[in-house]
């Protein structure tokens, strides 16, 4: 049985201030979770220290948003294994579509950043997904599967997560239909190649979407971002219900 992951991406927001106001609305909101499911909150490296302490003890995980893959060196503005896991770092957020189009983040370059989280015993959560042109030219599929099969490449199966999130659907409000969501997510579990490696939706998901979404056999959780931001409403998220 396949544990679902809730993650909260939280991009460039939350100060440390802002980060522990959340944790203390959110905890009590979600103290009562079911065993089967785990919630996981990505601040910016900024609030990583203060959020962790002000979740410890919560069973509530945190997550990078990027992860080198350099132990050290020169490497102006990036952030190593070593640096996040002093601060209870769990999870990390590898190929983002941000990063990949910001900062011209390659395939291969995603796949190092992710063998050196799980080569320090940290998840990592590869993010992949099509845009709204390769969509329409009917290129979704082929475009996905080279970024997992590239992505995914030498790494355990058994520790990593992958976040299936059609760019289209980022930011938009325009959430990807729980049945297409769920057809992809099956594809890429099939393309990985291991049945039980867990395959997260994510774009525009919200409390109103939630709970459609988990229903899906193919969709393992979710990774949220605008929606994350409120405590109650990610809590709401986290408490989904399938139906
Ligand atoms: P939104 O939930 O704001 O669409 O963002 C999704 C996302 O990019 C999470 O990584």
């Amino acid at each position: 049985m396949r544990k679902a992951v809730i993650a909260g991406n939280w991009k460039m927001h939350m100060t440390c201030a802002e980060a522990q106001a959340f944790a203390e609305s959110f905890k009590p909101l979600v103290a009562g979770l079911p065993s089967d499911r785990e919630v996981v909150l990505a601040p910016p490296f900024t609030a990583i220290a203060s959020l962790s302490s002000s979740l410890a003890g919560s069973g509530i995980r945190i997550a990078a948003q990027n992860i080198h893959w350099q132990e050290k060196g020169a490497f102006t503005g990036m952030v190593s294994a070593g640096m996040l896991l002093e601060h209870g770092v769990s999870h990390a957020i590898v190929g983002h579509s941000e990063p990949r189009k910001y900062y011209s983040e390659t395939d291969e370059q995603i796949n190092l950043r992710a063998r050196s989280a799980q080569k320090h015993c940290i998840t990592p959560i590869l993010c992949v997904g099509e845009s709204d042109s390769q969509r329409e030219a009917g290129e979704a599929e082929k475009v996905i599967r080279r970024q997992v099969q590239q992505g995914v490449d030498g790494l355990d199966h058994s520790r990593l997560i992958i976040a299936y999130e059609p760019i289209w659907a980022i930011g938009t409000g325009k959430t990807c239909e729980a049945a297409e969501a769920n057809r992809i997510c099956g594809l890429i579990r099939d393309w990985v190649g291991y049945s039980d490696v867990v395959v997260q939706y994510g774009g525009s998901v919200n409390p109103g979407t939630i709970d459609q979404l988990m229903a899906q056999s193919d969709i393992d959780g979710v990774l949220v971002g605008g929606a994350s931001l409120d405590p109650e409403g990610f809590a709401r998220i986290a408490n989904y219900q399938p139906v």
